[in-house]
């Protein structure tokens, strides 16, 4: 029989604070994207557990660096949200300086996903924080989310003018994946591409 990818999965720490993140030195992979766009739930259909990272229908659920250690070996992290406008400026601000902290100072942080709703066109936003990651040097991938909410067609479709628009900026994209929560879709090659990147650590 197959190995399972995951052995086991186990909360770990919640907090604003990079410092106080686990000092292990173990690798860590996260979760990030704009509020709502499914980074809670995906960790949940990755790791096989449904209630693990809290999710909510309403955005702005998560508000902290989450770990989630994977086999005893390497971290799943899950991230605030972006871009939720409902929010106070302060709190925007606040949460905006645990991201960047995390994202720009997290030595440990061996590979940032950046999540997309696949039903939505390319948005300024995300745009904007590709352009970011860039100027900083931050290696990421793409995960498209929610592809259960489409049709195989539209689906496609909305992919490929998605890495249309990336490439007028980017000479080449980083790996994609897509995904859904619901149907599990995507899991093994998340799951075998992250096995990869740890083999080459
Ligand atoms: P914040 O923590 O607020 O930034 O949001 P998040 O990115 O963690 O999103 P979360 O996982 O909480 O999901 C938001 C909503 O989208 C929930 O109602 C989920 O059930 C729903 N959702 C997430 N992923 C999927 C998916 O693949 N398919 C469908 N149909 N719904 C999804
Ligand atoms: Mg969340």
């Amino acid at each position: 029989m197959k190995k399972p990818l995951v052995k086991n999965a186990r909360f770990v720490i919640s907090n604003s604070d990079i410092k106080k993140c686990p000092n292990d030195g173990k690798p860590e992979y996260a979760f990030i994207g704009r509020s709502n766009v499914g980074k809670s739930s995906l960790i949940n259909m990755v790791t096989g557990h449904r209630k693990l990272a809290m999710t909510s229908a309403t955005p702005g659920k998560t508000l902290l660096i989450n770990h989630f250690i994977i086999n005893d070996e390497w971290y799943l992290v899950d991230l605030p949200g972006y871009g939720y406008s409902k929010r106070s400026k302060s709190q925007n601000e606040q949460l905006e300086h645990i991201i960047s902290s995390y994202i720009l100072d997290r030595e440990a942080m061996t590979l940032l996903f950046v999540l997309i709703d696949s039903r939505h066109e390319p948005q300024k936003i995300d745009i904007e924080f590709f352009q970011w990651l860039g100027e900083n040097g931050v290696p990421f991938s793409i995960i498209f989310t929610k592809a259960d909410k489409l049709t195989k067609t539209a689906l496609a479709s909305n992919i490929a003018s998605y890495k249309k628009r990336l490439l007028e900026e980017w000479e080449e994209l980083p790996p994609v994946f897509i995904t859904s929560s619901e149907t599990g879709l995507g899991r093994e090659e998340l799951l075998e591409y992250i096995s990869e990147v740890n083999s080459t650590l």
